[in-house]
């Protein structure tokens, strides 16, 4: 018999750690120190054979563990494109988390399957997505580039006549694969992992903004699989996907988006118009750790096909209860066993509504253009225009620029990546952070501009 003492005793203990440093964290340098990197070495221990008390493994991890993370969390944490989790989807999690659920297969898990359902109806309603489409959860954007494109796999090789399923790719026709020279790495990985390879992409030709330059569109002859993006990494721009769909539908072509951050412009009514034709589109993928800011690991794959991305996915065996009429998560997801990470999502979109998930991707985009402003203003080039939550400053020469961002870091007020854009140097700053304040963004201003003052000669 569990010893329930112990159990309320751990998960309270949890829960006020946890608070702590969500509380405390705000106050705290961005980066973690160099004591607290030195010291998470603490964890390096030969196996234990003995065990342990329990309350000491929680207490040892917090205060090793949690001075030594990032605090990612937390509102000036501009680095890669990384959201915050809201408060209610920590709540969630922790709960869904104590369900254990493998939602694997609805029937023996019904709560968790049945709000992965409605979770993904509001989503293709916010996204303006067909509504037959099916839906996949899984760990990120690169999953779900991964998952859609082996639903176009599967269906551009079933278009010849070729069961891709049954027998690989060794042999099979050639399928043409047009990226553009902006596609995110993760698809590239994606299309090695399978079997198209990283290099035998045709490459569409791109404009300063990084968007597909619809004039300069490789011919499209034969099979052909098209990736798109919704949110360029760097500038935040999005292809003319319905430019493209319109072009490579009577072609019978296969078009993916990946909409890692972009596609929640589509919920704002404001900015919906940077995704006008998206749901001409065959699949597309997104994040919800990111602008939804639920916590990792989440992502989601939209696949019009239906039939392409369960022929892809599914199994069937005697002891797995897959002959059901419910929606069986697993027969869309290349896990069988996994949490149930659709619960954050539904969180999410049920705290804050249609409204307040448009305010959430609103005010990210005004605070980016706080900081494009602040910046020009102090005399530094902004070098994208500024659509969305992506901001890219350069302060001169590789060296200087560098300079600059290392000491941003150091600093502690904020924290900024570093990157190349069009051959120059710059610092990238992504605003997706739900508790971001203009006055988060002008701290950080004056913090950047002192630094880059000091350095840009
Ligand atoms: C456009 C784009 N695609 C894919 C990814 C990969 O997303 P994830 O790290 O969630 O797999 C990213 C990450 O930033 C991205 O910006």
């Amino acid at each position: 018999m569990p010893d329930n003492r112990i159990l309320r005793s751990l998960l309270t203990d949890a829960a006020e750690r946890g608070i702590a440093y969500r509380e405390d964290g705000v106050q705290r340098h961005v980066a973690p120190s160099e004591d607290a990197v030195r010291a998470v070495e603490g964890f390096v221990e030969p196996m234990p054979v003995d065990a342990s008390d329990e309350a000491e493994v929680l207490s040892m991890l917090d205060e090793l563990g949690s001075p030594a993370t990032m605090m990612m969390t937390g509102p000036r944490y501009f680095g890669f494109v990384i959201g915050g989790s809201l408060p209610v989807t920590v709540a969630t999690n922790w709960l869904t988390t104590a369900w254990d659920q493998n939602v694997g297969m609805h029937e023996v898990t019904p709560a968790t399957s049945t709000l992965e359902r409605v979770a993904m109806g509001w989503m293709m309603e916010l996204f303006g997505l067909p509504a037959d489409c099916a839906a996949s959860f899984v760990t990120g954007a690169t999953v779900a580039n991964f998952t859609a494109l082996a639903a176009a796999r599967n269906r551009i090789y079933a278009n010849i006549g070729w069961n891709v399923e049954a027998d690989g790719l060794i042999g099979a026709p050639a399928v043409t694969v047009i990226v553009s020279e902006e596609t995110h790495p993760t698809v590239f990985k994606s299309l090695g992992l399978l079997g198209f390879g990283r290099n035998r992409v045709v490459r569409a030709a791109v404009d300063e903004q990084g968007r597909i330059d619809v004039s300069r569109f490789p011919e499209i002859d034969g099979p052909t699989i098209i990736c798109t993006q919704a949110g360029n990494v760097n500038t935040g721009a999005f292809d003319p996907v319905g430019e493209i769909c319109a072009l490579a539908k009577p072609k019978g072509a296969w078009v993916h988006v990946d909409g890692a951050f972009g596609l929640w412009a589509a919920a704002s009514p404001d900015r919906a118009h940077l995704c006008s034709g998206f749901a001409d589109a065959d699949s597309w993928a997104t994040d919800a750790h990111k602008w939804l800011n639920v916590p990792y690991d989440s992502g989601i794959a939209f696949v019009r096909d239906t039939a392409a991305l369960k022929s892809a996915m599914a199994i069937t065996a005697e002891y797995l209860m897959t002959d059901t009429e419910f929606r069986n998560p697993s027969d869309f997801t290349p896990e069988l066993s996994r949490r149930a990470r659709g619960v954050d999502v539904w969180a999410a979109l049920k705290s804050l509504g249609r409204k307040g998930v448009a305010e959430m991707i609103d005010g990210c985009c005004s605070n980016a253009r706080r900081f494009a402003k602040g910046l020009s203003v102090a005399g530094f080039e902004v070098l994208n225009d500024v659509v969305l939550n992506q901001v890219l400053v350069s302060f001169g020469d590789v060296a200087t620029n560098r300079n600059v961002i290392n000491e941003v870091q150091e600093e502690g007020t904020c924290w900024c990546g570093v990157t190349v854009w069009q051959n120059k140097p710059a610092m990238r700053i992504s605003v997706c952070n739900w508790s971001t304040t203009e006055e988060d963004v002008d701290r950080s201003l004056e913090a950047i501009i002192a630094i880059a003052d000091r350095l840009v000669t």
